[in-house]
C-alpha cells in the first residue's frame, strides 16, 4: 500500500485556485510575473499549472523555458549577458526545433554559442529582438519562463540595466523567487508592468485536499481508509503547511504504517518521526549539524557545514561532514539539492518539531 504519487502530473494539482486566476489574467493583459514563495511552496508546480491553463484558454502563446547552460561560468552569472545569453540560445533552439541534427549544424550552433559569449549586451538584445519579431510575426506571443533563478544565486538585480529593454519586447517574463529577492526585481517604477503572486502556507482544509488528491488518484478508496482523521492536523503542524513537507511526512507515515502490516496511518507513524529525530540527538556532531541546518532553513554545503562547526569548536573532518549528511539524507531528514557543482543539504523538518 502506497498510494502516494509524487510525480507532478497536473490533475494532482490543487488549491491556489484565486491566485492562478490573477496570474491567468495578468499574463493575457501581457503584465509580467514574479511567484514568491518559500522552498517546496509549489513555484514550479504553480507555474506547469498556469501554463496549462493558459494553452487552454489561447492557442498563439509559446512558453520559453530559460535556464542558465551548464558549461556557462559562475563567475559570470550576475551578469546580464548570462541571462540574455541563454536567453538568445532558447530562442534559437525553438526555431530549428523541427529540423534534424547533423554535424553540419551542431558546428553552427557551437559558433554562434561562441560569437554570442563574446557579443556586447546592445548586440545580444538585438540579436533576442530579432528572434521574437520573428515569432510575432507569425502571430505568436512568446512567454520567458525563468523558474528557479534565485538557487543559481542568479542575482535578479542585474536586470535593472535592460530591463527596459526587455519589456519593450512585446512578451511575457515570469520569474520565480524567494521572498528576500522579489524587492529587487520590483521597485515602484516597474510595479505597473508586473503582478505579484505570493504561493502561501497550506491550511488545514487544503493540506488534506492534497493528501486526499494523490490518494484518489492511485485508489479506489477515499482518504478515511489510508489515514486516520487526526493525521492531517499532525502533519499540517510538522509540516507548516508546507506543500513538500506535506508529502514529505506523508510517505514516511505511509511507510512506517506498511512496515508494521497495517493498511492506515495513524498519529503513532508520524511520532515516529519525531522520535527519530530526537534519538539523534545523542551523537554530539550529528546533533550540531541538525541544530545548523535548523537554523540555516536555506541550506548549507558540506565546506560550510564543517567551516561552522569547527568555529563551534565541533572536531569532525570535512570527509565525517559528509558521512553524516549521507546517513541523515538515507533516513529523509535531510534533502539534497543541486547548485551547480555543490550539494546544498536542508532539513525537511522544520524548526518547531526541535523544540517539542
Ligand atoms: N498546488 C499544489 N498541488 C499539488 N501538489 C503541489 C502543489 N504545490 C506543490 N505541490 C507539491 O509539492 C512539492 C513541491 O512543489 P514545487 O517543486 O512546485 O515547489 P517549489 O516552490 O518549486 O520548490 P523549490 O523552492 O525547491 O523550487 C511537489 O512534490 C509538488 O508536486
Ligand atoms: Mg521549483
Amino acid at each position: 500500500m502506497m498510494p502516494l504519487i509524487t510525480d507532478k502530473d497536473l490533475r494532482l494539482f490543487v488549491n491556489r485556485e484565486e491566485e492562478l486566476e490573477d496570474a491567468v489574467d495578468a499574463v493575457l493583459l501581457g503584465k509580467n510575473l514574479l511567484i514568491v514563495g518559500q522552498w517546496g511552496i509549489g513555484k514550479t508546480s504553480f507555474i506547469n499549472a498556469l501554463r496549462h491553463t493558459l494553452s487552454k484558454k489561447k492557442e498563439n502563446l509559446v512558453f520559453v523555458d530559460v535556464r542558465l547552460p551548464a558549461h556557462m561560468d559562475s563567475s559570470k552569472t550576475h551578469e546580464a549577458s548570462t541571462l540574455l545569453i541563454a536567453l538568445a540560445l532558447e530562442l534559437e533552439k525553438r526555431k530549428s526545433e523541427d529540423k534534424r541534427i547533423t554535424l553540419e549544424r551542431m558546428r553552427e550552433h557551437q559558433e554562434y554559442v561562441d560569437a554570442l559569449s563574446n557579443a556586447s549586451i546592445e548586440d545580444l538584445l538585438l540579436v533576442i529582438e530579432a528572434s521574437i519579431k520573428k515569432f510575432q510575426r507569425t502571430g505568436k506571443k512568446l512567454i520567458f519562463i525563468f523558474d528557479d533563478v534565485d538557487k543559481i544565486s542568479f542575482d535578479l538585480i542585474m536586470l535593472a540595466g535592460i530591463r527596459d529593454s526587455l519589456w519593450k519586447m512585446n512578451s511575457v517574463f515570469v520569474f520565480t523567487s524567494s521572498r528576500s529577492q522579489y524587492l529587487d526585481l520590483v521597485d515602484s517604477a516597474m510595479e505597473p508592468f508586473f503582478t505579484i503572486i505570493f504561493l502561501k502556507e497550506f491550511n488545514e482544509f487544503q493540506a488534506k485536499k492534497l493528501i486526499e488528491t494523490r490518494i484518489r488518484f492511485a485508489s479506489e478508496k477515499g482518504i478515511q481508509d489510508f489515514v486516520d482523521p487526526n493525521v492531517i492536523p499532525f502533519i499540517q503542524r510538522l509540516s507548516q503547511g508546507n506543500p513538500r513537507r506535506i508529502l514529505h511526512l506523508c510517505s514516511f507515515a505511509f511507510r512506517q504504517a506498511y512496515s508494521r502490516g497495517a493498511v492506515r496511518v495513524t498519529e503513532s507513524d508520524l511520532s515516529e518521526y519525531v522520535m527519530k529525530q530526537i534519538e539523534l540527538e545523542t551523537s554530539s556532531p550529528k546533533t550540531e549539524l541538525l541544530k545548523l541546518l535548523f537554523e540555516y532553513p536555506q541550506g548549507l554545503s558540506v565546506s560550510e557545514l564543517h567551516r561552522k562547526l569547527t568555529k563551534r569548536k565541533i572536531s569532525c573532518s570535512r570527509s565525517r561532514v559528509s558521512q553524516i549528511l549521507r546517513e541523515l539524507s538515507d533516513k529523509g531528514l535531510l534533502e539534497a539539492e543541486k547548485k551547480g557543482r555543490l550539494s546544498i543539504y536542508k532539513s525537511v523538518l522544520p524548526v518547531q518539531v526541535k523544540s517539542k
